[in-house]
């Protein structure tokens, strides 16, 4: 084996041609956070307002005068910034590709005028509808066109959408729905990945006839598969024939930079996922700036994000940042394996796809199936490789440094939050030489800092929780109508900072290395899931008495879904019931929060005052029984013996 280097120099012909280069980065780093207001009005120039900002930056995280508000006299909309400005000289460019699932249908290009006029006939059909500014749409759609039109044209008529990933069950539909008391549906009949179809719509049946959801007046249904669904007249509508004989210009809601776009739900480590609100203006300016400069955006670049629009990287990263940019974007309905392990690599080829932004798990399922499905394609459009959602493993980056982008496409590693609204941490491709493992360094007006437990301030060389000092524009605002869970979850623990929940550690080079999650959040696959909703899900079942559920590192998903179960007294442990309580979780929460194993647990390692000490459980499905640390404070010692003895043992 050749000696691996430990730096990745910025390859001399990407850095010959790009935006922001070696020296640019530090001299429009110190320029940003030494004078915010400079440097976000300007940057928020980019956009088309109806009325320019004048204030830029309003901020306090004080708890006594708590606010966050960026461009607050600006006016503008989110669509027409999407779609409108880009007709006069982007109107034939194509905005999306759309690649389906099977690879054998044929894919569509969207153009920008096609966009904006599929955008302006379901705006104009949602007024109709009833629907105004400031109501709640949600949207429960396959990686479909139709997605992100649907999130423009709530976005053109004010309205705030709340994207329900199409992996979710019909419980989670109802709690978002109910959560934020949506008005209107927009569905599928199907979905389809890797040949098999979902049903969404059926979900969707099942959803409202859940307590709290009948606040639903209207189910749009897109026809896809054209599978059989129900259809309850008058609430469910097709949405071809309410849409298509709509006019295709649509007067867009002018909206103040601090009217929400939309919500976005995402787990916590307490209680129910909560609803992350996104305001217009600096969300957009964020997301389409960190678009930009992150990706190294051309105006012929092809690119793709591999996300689902269900999740922020989607919203961020398919829809908004991009269209905001005049960009082609591709969509892809699919999965990494259908037909098979080369299929990313062959929708590269087919599209002469120039960036791809992916995710570790993504990277480490296609890198067990060896060089061959990736070798056999030519990748020769690629010139950037991005990742996405967990820490990538130094020996995951390599791989695809080395044989995804043939040793010489640089990789950014992204690292951020449903929260952040875009990128916070990462390297600029043309600047930043890059580490395999690290997200580097903080973009332009980013201030990370590493707190020690007391929220001492680290300097140089230093490991703790990772928070940032001051605000960007694409921060979160609120959690959607509880103004006090969103401060008390983010600004109590250390006050005057945002805590984003992360651990972190700083080298010598100023660069920062994340290392997971600090809370009781498990990041599955690149997805949240908190332990609490994973045992409110396990306790329904009527024969389970007490649930802790806890992550462990897992080769493919990063983290898995370790539950330990003490069931009611007097019932039976077996394999049937095991299944039963998986079932369960899928059915409560959806399949991206199966349990990977489940352990009977006669009893739970808790302290006299009756907490659980995680921190056992934890070393305990991570096959670490020697590790376990200081037992003696627990209530009853003995309980860990037996818990150690029948833990899984992986082969
Ligand atoms: C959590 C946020 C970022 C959008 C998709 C996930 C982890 C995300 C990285 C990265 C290390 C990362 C963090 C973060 N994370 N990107 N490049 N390196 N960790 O958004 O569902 O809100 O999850 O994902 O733990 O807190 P999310």
């Amino acid at each position: 084996m050749p000696d691996i280097p430990e730096i990745y120099p910025v390859p001399d012909d990407f850095a010959a041609s790009a935006a922001i280069r070696h020296d640019d980065y530090e001299r429009l780093y110190a320029e940003s956070v030494r004078d915010p207001d400079a440097f976000w009005g300007k940057v928020a120039e980019r956009l088309d307002w109806d009325r320019k900002p004048t204030r830029i930056r309003d901020v306090s995280y004080d708890l006594k005068d708590f606010h966050i508000r960026w461009y607050a006299d600006g006016e503008l909309n989110a669509s027409v910034n999407c779609l409108d400005r880009h007709l006069a000289t982007r109107g034939d460019k194509t905005a999306l590709v759309f690649e389906p699932d099977d690879p054998n249908t044929p894919a569509q290009n969207v153009t920008y005028r096609e966009l904006h006029a599929r955008v302006c006939k379901l705006g104009n059909a949602l007024r109709n509808l009833g629907v105004g500014k400031g109501d709640r749409v949600t949207i429960y759609l396959p990686m479909i066109v139709d997605a992100a039109v649907a999130m423009l044209a709530c976005a053109r008529i004010g309205a705030i959408h709340s994207v329900v990933f199409g992996g979710f069950s019909a419980n989670s539909i109802a709690d978002r729905v109910c959560d934020c008391q949506s008005k209107l549906i927009i569905t599928a009949d199907e979905g389809l990945r890797g040949g098999k179809p979902i049903a969404l719509k059926a979900n969707v049946d099942a959803a409202l006839k859940m307590p709290g959801t009948n606040t639903v007046e209207t189910v749009l249904v897109v026809r896809h598969t054209g599978g059989a669904v129900d259809m309850q007249m008058p609430r469910d509508r097709w949405f071809d024939a309410v849409v298509d004989s709509q006019p295709d210009t649509c007067e867009p809601e002018r909206m103040n930079a601090e009217d929400p776009l939309f919500i976005l739900y995402t787990s916590g480590s307490t209680g129910k996922p909560k609803g992350v609100l996104h305001t217009t203006g600096g969300y957009l300016v964020f997301c389409a700036y960190t678009h930009e400069a992150v990706f190294d955006l051309k105006e012929d670049d092809v690119y793709w994000c591999t996300a689902d629009v269900g999740w922020v990287t989607g919203h961020s990263y398919i829809v908004y940042g991009p269209l905001a940019n005049g960009a082609t974007a591709v969509m892809f309905e699919g999965v990494p394996n259908y037909p098979d392990f080369s299929r990313f690599w062959q929708v590269i080829d087919k599209h002469k796809v120039t960036i791809f932004y992916t995710a570790p798990t993504a990277i480490r399922a296609l890198m067990r199936e060896g060089d061959g499905p990736v070798k056999k394609t030519s990748r020769a459009s690629l010139r950037l490789l991005g990742s996405v959602g967990e820490p990538i493993n130094p020996e995951a980056w390599r791989w695809y440094f080395d044989v995804v982008g043939d040793g010489k496409r640089p990789i950014v590693d992204t690292w951020w939050q449903t929260e952040t609204g875009g990128i916070m941490i990462s390297p600029l491709p043309g600047a930043t030489a890059a580490k395999p493992g690290s997200a580097t360094k903080p973009f332009f007006g980013v201030q990370p800092a590493i707190v020690d437990a007391n929220g001492k301030v680290l300097k140089g060389e230093a490991e703790g929780n990772l928070v940032m000092l001051d605000s960007w524009p694409g921060q979160m605002r609120t959690v959607y109508g509880d103004d006090q869970r969103f401060v008390d979850t983010y600004f109590k623990t250390y006050p005057g900072m945002y805590f984003s929940g992360d651990g972190c550690r700083r080298d010598a080079d100023g660069y920062y290395w994340i290392t997971g999650r600090v809370d009781d959040v498990i990041n599955v696959s690149g997805h949240r899931i908190g332990t609490a909703e994973v045992e409110s899900a396990l306790v329904l079942h009527p024969k389970v008495a007490e649930a802790a559920v806890v992550g462990f590192p897992h080769d493919i998903k990063g983290q898995g879904i370790y539950a330990y179960v003490t069931l009611v007294a007097g019932e039976e442990e077996s394999e049937e019931l095991r299944k039963e309580l998986v079932q369960q979780v899928r059915r409560e929460i959806g399949p991206t929060a199966t349990p990977d194993y489940i352990q009977w647990a006669p009893g739970l390692p808790k302290t006299r005052s009756g907490k659980i000490m995680r921190r056992i459980l934890r070393k305990i499905a991570e096959n670490a029984p020697d590790q376990l640390g200081d037992t003696s404070t627990l209530a009853d010692p003995s309980v860990v013996d037996s818990l150690v003895k029948q833990r899984r043992v992986p082969d």
